[in-house]
């Protein structure tokens, strides 16, 4: 009998960040955010359990995968293990939809899927909170797109109350801007880790990203979609800045983002709502009404590959599986 569970996650968008940590080892953020998750670009993972005893095993997009992945994977199922009190090893099957490269955090969607998965197979609790908890071990921001359209992560205290949970908030749509597919040198982790030992900023990004927290939540209750998009475009840029303060700088914005967030600000001196913010890299998301997202969309098309999407599902499991590598069959 083969043992194994799929789950879809998607990416998901914060319009309050999550940067910095106060404890690396369990995952506990220095503030709480707040993000959508979206409806495109899904990770599907498929958790099989060995029944040999071979080692974990990592297939991405259809390639065996080595190294860092597969290390932080292994981390992770090393701590479902212990949870489970299950020595089996894991295949563990990935395939990631996004645009190679775009910044659209597939660690988020991709740990979403694999806490998933991988609670099902393994026997734990698979209640919206424990896997929030989960995922949130693989990558933080993972724990935000365990939860269906927009959610709040709470810093917590310790591991027990730190998770994302749902909240109410008024429809958005947001315009993706690929300006540039290449990857990121800097990793969000190890970027956040200088951040912390290097910006004479540090602190105050802390206490403005709690105060912001507050504002954008109670924006979300009153349905003040000019205010959501206010707070995150401040938001994102207070954390561009903390990270170009590091040293040495890290800098994720090219002159090309630079250009989206000069046409946002254009289109709202004409009459259009929208405002941007970007994660870790160089791509420029705009955050609209859905009314205005195709004419958002329309005006940035000259600046790079645009894609409109919506608030989307959480994760959850799903009955078809993410097919074995066409080389090294998976053993
Ligand atoms: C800029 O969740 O990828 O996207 O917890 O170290 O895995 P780790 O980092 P990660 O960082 C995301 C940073 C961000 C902001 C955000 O999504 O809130």
């Amino acid at each position: 009998m083969t043992i194994d569970a799929t789950a879809r996650a998607h990416p998901n968008m914060a319009l309050v960040k999550y940067w910095g940590k106060r404890d690396e080892q369990i995952m506990l953020p220095s503030t709480g955010s707040l993000s959508m998750t979206l409806d495109e670009f899904p990770t599907t993972t498929t958790v099989q359990l060995r029944e040999d005893d071979g080692p974990d095993v990592l297939e991405l997009n259809g390639a065996v995968a080595a190294g860092e992945p597969l290390r932080r994977v292994t981390r992770f199922l090393d701590l479902v293990r212990e949870r489970s009190g299950s020595e089996a090893r894991a295949i563990v099957r990935s395939r990631n939809e996004g645009p190679t490269g775009a910044g659209l955090a597939s660690s988020a969607s991709g740990f979403a899927a694999l806490a998933t998965a991988a609670s099902a197979v393994y026997d734990l609790p698979q209640d919206t909170r424990s896997l929030s908890r989960l995922a949130r071990r693989g990558s933080g921001s993972a724990c935000r797109s365990i939860i269906d359209r927009m959610a709040v992560w709470h810093a917590g205290e310790d591991d027990a109350t730190s998770f994302a949970e749902q909240i109410e908030a008024p429809e958005l749509a947001m315009v993706v801007v690929v300006v540039d597919a290449g990857g990121k040198k800097v990793s969000s982790r190890e970027a956040m880790r200088l951040t912390a030992a290097t910006s004479p900023f540090a602190a105050a990004w802390r206490e403005s990203t709690a105060r912001t927290l507050e504002e954008m939540l109670a924006a979300c209750r009153e349905g003040d979609v000019e205010r959501i998009g206010e707070l995150a475009e401040t938001n994102a840029l207070r954390m561009h800045a903390v990270i170009q303060s590091t040293v040495p700088s890290v800098r994720y914005l090219r002159g090309a983002s630079v250009g989206v967030f000069d046409a946002i600000e254009q289109l709202r001196a004409d009459g259009l709502q929208a405002w941007g913010t970007a994660d870790a890299g160089p791509n420029v998301v705009a955050i609209t009404r859905p009314a205005d997202a195709a004419a958002v969309a329309d005006a940035l098309a000259g600046h790079g590959a645009v894609r409109v999407v919506r608030p989307g599902p959480g994760a959850r499991l799903v009955d078809e599986r993410v097919a074995p590598a066409s080389t090294g069959e998976a053993r």
